[in-house]
C-alpha cells in the first residue's frame, strides 16, 4: 500500500491532493514570505535550534507575525506528527515549513493585521546524494543577481532557481555564486575553500544565507582541531584553491572536485574534506537533537 501523503496547512492536516491555498496568497502573489527546510533521520529533527532560531530573524526581518500558539517550535512538532502520519520515522526525510504573509486582495503594502499568515508543512523522503558525496561533484560559477537581505531566507529565489538551472544545464552540481569579484555562496549551499593552507568560508553578513550546516560544523571542526577564518575567497584566488566544498541541510560536506571544467587542487575530494565530511557524517548519524 502506497504511504499517506498528509501536509499541513493552516491548522489542518489535509491530503496533499486536498491542500488549498488562496491564489491571493502573498506567498504566490508576491513571494512573500519564508521557508525552512531541516533533515530527519530516523523520526529525529538535525539542529532544531538553529532552524527555529533562522526561521524566527527571517520572520522579524520581513516583519511577518504568528498567530495565537504559532511558534517555530509548534511548527517541527507538527512536523514530527506528519513523519508519523506518513511513515517516515525510519530513514531519511526533509521537513519544509513555509510562512507567508496571508492571503488578501493584491496591494505591494502589507494586509490588515486581521489577515492571518499562511503556514504550509509537509515532509518528504530524502535520499542523499551518497555517489556526489563519495566521488566529489562539479560545480560552474554564475553571476549571484540576488537582493541585499541574502541572510533572509525568503521565498524569492528565482536567481536562485536560474543559477541553478544553469548549473544543471552544463551537468554541475551546483552554481558558484559570484558578487563584486568574491565568492558568495552555492544557489542552495554555503561553500568552503582551502587556499594556502587555510580553511576559508564567506563571512555571514547580508550577501550569504547564514547557514544551519555552517554553524554546525564550525562547532565540530574545532572539535577536531581544525578551524577556519570567515573571509571571502576573491575570484582571482580560485586556481589558488586546493580544496572545496559545499554545505547545506540537503548536501552535508559535498566536495566539489572542478569549477568551471577546471580542476580543484588534485581534481579529487581533498584530506581536510574528508575529514569534516566525515565528522558531519557522525553528527547526523547519532540523532541531532
Ligand atoms: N537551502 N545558502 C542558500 C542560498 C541556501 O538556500 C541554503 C539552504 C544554504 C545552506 O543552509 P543550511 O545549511 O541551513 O541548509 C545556504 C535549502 C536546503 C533549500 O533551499 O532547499
Amino acid at each position: 500500500m502506497a504511504s499517506p501523503d498528509i501536509v499541513y496547512v493552516n491548522g489542518n492536516f489535509v491530503p496533499r491532493s486536498d491542500a488549498r491555498v488562496s491564489v491571493e496568497d502573498r506567498g504566490f502573489v508576491f513571494g512573500d514570505g519564508v521557508y525552512e527546510v531541516l533533515r530527519a533521520i530516523n523520526g529525529r529533527f538535525f539542529a532544531t535550534r538553529f532552524h527555529n532560531d533562522r526561521l524566527r530573524r527571517s520572520l522579524e526581518g520581513i516583519r511577518i507575525s504568528l498567530q495565537g500558539s504559532d511558534t517555530p517550535e509548534r511548527f517541527v512538532e507538527i512536523g514530527k506528527q506528519l513523519l508519523k502520519e506518513n511513515g517516515l520515522l525510519q530513514g531519511e526525510a526533509t521537513l519544509y515549513m513555509q510562512v507567508t504573509r496571508g492571503a488578501a486582495t493584491r496591494v505591494h503594502t502589507f494586509p490588515g493585521a486581521d489577515v492571518p499568515a499562511t503556514v504550509y508543512i509537509s515532509v518528504a523522503r530524502f535520499n542523499p546524494y551518497r555517489d556526489f558525496a563519495a566521488s566529489g561533484a562539479s560545480a560552474i560559477s554564475h553571476p549571484d543577481l540576488r537582493w541585499g537581505r541574502c541572510d533572509l531566507k525568503t521565498l524569492n529565489l528565482l536567481p536562485n532557481v536560474l543559477a541553478s538551472q544553469a548549473a544543471k544545464e552544463k551537468g554541475a552540481f551546483e552554481a558558484m555564486l559570484i558578487r563584486d569579484d568574491v565568492v558568495t555562496e552555492g544557489a542552495k549551499t554555503n561553500f568552503f575553500g582551502v587556499v594556502h593552507g587555510t580553511l576559508r568560508t564567506h563571512p555571514c553578513d547580508n550577501h550569504i544565507l547564514p547557514g544551519v550546516t555552517r554553524s554546525v560544523l564550525r562547532d565540530l571542526a574545532r572539535e577536531v582541531g581544525v578551524e577556519f577564518e570567515e573571509a571571502p575567497i576573491r575570484v582571482d584566488e580560485i586556481p589558488r584553491l586546493t580544496e572545496l566544498f559545499l554545505t547545506g541541510t540537503t548536501t552535508d560536506v559535498m566536495p566539489i572536485v572542478s569549477l568551471d571544467d577546471k580542476p580543484i587542487g588534485k581534481g579529487k575530494p581533498g584530506e581536510l574534506t574528508r575529514k569534516l565530511q566525515k565528522v558531519l557524517a557522525e553528527s547526523l548519524a547519532s540523532g541531532g537533537d
